[in-house]
This record gives C-alpha cells, structure tokens and sequence, in this order.
C-alpha cells in the first residue's frame, strides 16, 4: 500500500488508455524519463461549482501539454480530444469535487540511451484533493521570499515555456535552497539579473495602482494563471504593463504576489537578497508587510471565476457533468 497522505481522494489514476487502483503501479524502473527527466507534464484544477466540478482553463493546459511534448520530441500516441474527455473521465472516476489534476507523457521502457529511439511514449493522469501549494498561512499573511543565488536556466539554452520534467530539477533545488533557510519561496533571478519567477509560479509587483508582470523574454513559463490574471485585472479596470521586472522595482513594489495553477495567488510581503558568500541578508519589505489591497482584490475575483459565480468568465469553465 502506497501512503496517501499527499494525494487525498485519489482512488484510480488512468494509463495508456484505462483506469488503474492508484495502489497498483504499471511503470517499469527502468523507464527513460525515471533516469533522465524526460518528460512533460501540466498542473490543473478543477473546482467545485454550483454546476458540480469545473476544470479551470482545460482547452489551454491541453495546447501547453502537447506544446510542451513536442519541445522533447514525445509523439503523443492520443489525440487531444481524446486527451481532454480523459481528464474530464478521471474526475468522474474518482468522484471528485475539487482537484489538482496532473497528466503526464514520458519517454518509457526501451532503451536507456539518451536519444530515447525504441521508448514507448506512454500518458497517465491521475487526480487528487491538494490544497494550495504554498499553504493557508500564506494566504493568510504573505510569503517571505528569498532571491536565489543560482540564475534560471535562460531562454538561449533550453525552453523554459515548455514543462519539462528535468527542467523541475532547478525548481526543487531552489525551493529546496530557500526553505532550508526558514523562507517560504524562492524568487530566480534570469541571467540579465532580472526578475524571472518562483520555482512553480509566476510574479506580479504593483506600484502606484499599476500592475506589472513579465513576459517570456525573461526566461519564464508563461503562465495560465498569469494570463489570467492579466485579463481579470484589465477587466477589473487596472492598468497592466508587461515587461522586464528589475530587482528594485520589485524591492520598492507597494504590492507583490505569486500566480499559480497549484498556488493560485499568493501575496509576497517581503524579499530577502544574500550577498555573494551567503552569510548576510538584506529585507525588502513589500508595502506595508501584509498581503496588499489589489492583490486580495484580484484574488477574490479569481475566486469567483473559478467557482462559477461570474458569468462573464464561465467559458474559461469545463464542466464535469
Ligand atoms: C516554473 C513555473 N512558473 C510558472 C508557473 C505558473 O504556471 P500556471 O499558471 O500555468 O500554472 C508554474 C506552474 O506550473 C511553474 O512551474
């Protein structure tokens, strides 16, 4: 038995085409993508919705997931219709309310040469109750971030708007590298030494009521909930610029906050930089030191959307039923 602790809800994950008990795995140990990060992925949530379960921006995962395979080189052997009725199936199947849902494509057993000729490309999508990434306290109070020492792999040397697996080896050392430190998130800087983003989200700063965030010329992902948020906060009547964001802008910002499919929106409230041997620290506290105005604001807005009470946005919907 497999210990669900970190996957509540979960009773069946779907592979290659049927459902399977989440406690009777199918991968063999010596599949390419165990060994060498080859593999591509999305993160997903469906909510609960007076209609029942909703997946947020369903169509648009589906686009970055085979946008991200062809990166690597992974021929889905499904097509995308087939790829969206079966995420849309696993909530079914596991009778779920809300969800985190991650489909997966990776090179699998063949060979363990690194050009993966004679590996099987395989899909699974498995769905579970997760709450958000970085936590309620953060929700709550704000995040204490950390700029990390190490740059993000640059848009010159792999593609960062693609979610490779391997690629996530940077974020998981950077995470890593900040929690070991007492902080809640690291923030990479590209190698411009701009702002570049958190290690499974995106950054918004806003000075003097105008919201900022960047773009894919910094070495990011783009992100679903970042575009999201540009059009919410544009029809919320914001003013949005999107651009380079150096290291004081976001030290002077009056706001900051995080945006992700697994965080959702998660204020930032101060930022801490180290010098070059790691043994001083300098704060930044964001604004006030608490989760700002406009942050909650969009926040609550996000939130409405996503539980289906805002009919304007109800087509970013997929509904279960
Ligand atoms: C590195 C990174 N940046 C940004 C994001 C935010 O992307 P999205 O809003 O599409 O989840 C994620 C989340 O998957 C991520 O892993």
């Amino acid at each position: 038995m497999y210990d669900q602790k970190h996957f509540q809800g979960a009773k069946k994950f779907w592979y290659q085409g049927n459902f399977y008990d989440w406690n009777k795995p199918v991968i063999h140990c010596m599949s390419h993508a165990l060994h060498y990060g080859t593999s591509v992925f999305e993160g997903i949530r469906a909510y609960s919705t007076p209609k029942g379960p909703a997946i947020f921006r369903l169509p648009e995962h589906v686009d970055r997931l085979f946008y991200s395979a062809s990166v690597l080189g992974l021929e889905i052997p499904f097509s995308k219709e087939k790829i969206t009725s079966s995420i849309v199936e696993t909530i079914k199947e596991n009778e779920l309310t809300s969800a985190y849902i991650r489909p997966l494509v990776f090179f699998s057993y063949g060979t363990l040469a690194l050009l993966p000729q004679d590996c099987s490309v395989e899909v699974v999508i498995a769905a579970w109750e997760w709450d958000i990434y970085l936590g309620d306290r953060i929700r709550q109070e704000g995040a204490k971030v950390l700029i990390l020492p190490v740059k993000r792999f640059h848009h010159s040397q792999i593609v960062p708007s693609a979610k490779l697996g391997g690629l996530y080896v940077q974020s998981q050392i950077g995470i890593r590298y900040a929690k070991e430190r007492g902080f809640d998130e690291g923030i990479f800087l590209n190698l411009e030494g701009n702002i570049a983003e958190g290690s499974g989200e995106n950054i918004f700063i806003v000075k003097n009521k105008v919201i900022k965030t960047n773009f894919k010329s910094e070495s990011i992902l783009e992100g679903i909930t970042q575009k999201s948020i540009i059009e919410i906060a544009r029809d919320l009547g914001y003013q949005v610029e999107i651009g380079k964001i150096t290291k004081n802008e976001l030290f002077k910002a009056d706001e900051a906050f995080f945006t992700g499919t697994a965080t959702e929106i998660a204020p930032i409230v101060s930022v801490w930089e180290e010098n070059e041997e790691g043994t001083e620290r300098t704060k930044h506290l964001i604004g006030k030191g608490k989760p700002g105005e406009i942050t909650l604001h969009l926040y609550q807005s996000f939130l409405e959307i996503v539980q289906g009470k805002n009919k304007k946005f109800e087509r970013w919907l997929t509904y279960v039923q």
